[in-house]
């Protein structure tokens, strides 16, 4: 009975974190694939070939759903997955459904035609592979029209985040909102395409200003998560256990795990 929740690296602990809260009898096997990350620099094939790996594992450890907790792997790697290597009785799924919807005000399942919403300017900050993949501004554009969306892609951000560094990780952001705001001056919402980025929220929403909706993901997927194991509750697989893996060093990785969820990780060896 679990579900798998893959990242990059630590960025997924913020989906987990809501997961867990929200689903506190599933058993979730988290797989950080810390060595390789940031996986926002690297191309589409490395990206695929890093996440399906990754997936697999965490099919061995008795997860046949598994979450793309990481914008970059569903954004570069997901739809290639489902369309030709995802077995019929797994499933893999990604973060962005769920945030698109929620800024379009959709339920799940409303496949009804693209029409206008409440936000007009939207600032998307999100990795270079993110960005570069345009993957968000396709699925906005199947359910809204009218919004006009400005990118900032955030270099550096994941690197000090997976550093543990908060100091770089802040200003860092200070100065990709500030690149953003020279390209909108008043965006209305603001989304968070990383799931590293929640780790740096407040000052996100500090340097945007208390007029911007900041939208990140991890509660909207924890919701959707409960809503599709509602309507698929086969596909909670065999796996009893919860458990976190790492493809980097575990001792290092759990300690700056505890540090972002305070209370005591530890990661094995992947
Ligand atoms: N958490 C990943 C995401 O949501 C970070 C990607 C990276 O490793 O650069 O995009």
């Amino acid at each position: 009975m679990a579900v798998g929740i893959f990242d990059s690296g630590l960025g997924g602990l913020t989906v987990l974190d809501a997961v867990t809260k929200r689903l506190p009898d599933v058993p979730f096997v988290y797989f950080g694939d810390n060595a390789h990350a940031p996986y926002g620099v690297r191309d589409a094939d490395d990206v695929y070939n890093l996440t399906t790996a990754a997936t697999e594992r965490l099919w061995d450890a008795g997860c046949d759903l598994v979450i793309l907790a990481c914008n970059t792997a569903s954004a570069a790697a997901l739809r290639r997955m489902q369309e030709s290597w995802v077995p019929e009785d797994k499933r893999v799924l990604g973060v962005f459904v769920p945030l698109i919807e929620a800024l379009t005000e959709r339920q799940w399942g409303d496949n009804s035609p693209p029409r206008e919403v409440a936000v007009k300017h939207v600032a998307l900050f999100a990795t270079p592979a993110t960005v570069a993949s345009r993957a968000f501004q396709r699925e906005l554009a199947f359910r809204a029209i009218g919004v006009d969306v400005e990118a900032q892609s955030c270099g550096g951000v994941v690197d000090a985040i997976e550093e543990g560094d908060e100091i770089l990780a802040e200003a860092l952001v200070r100065s990709h909102v500030d690149a953003l705001q020279r390209k909108m001056p008043k965006p209305d919402a603001a989304v968070l395409g990383c799931t590293h980025y929640p780790i740096m929220e407040e000052t996100f929403q500090d340097a945007l200003g208390p007029d911007v909706k900041v939208y990140s993901q991890a509660e909207l997927v924890a919701e959707s998560l409960a809503d599709y194991l509602e309507r698929h509750p086969a596909m909670i697989g065999p796996g009893t256990d919860s458990l976190f893996l790492t493809t980097g060093d575990p001792s290092r990785v759990s300690a700056k795990a505890t540090r972002f969820l305070r209370r005591k990780i530890e990661f094995q060896p992947a």
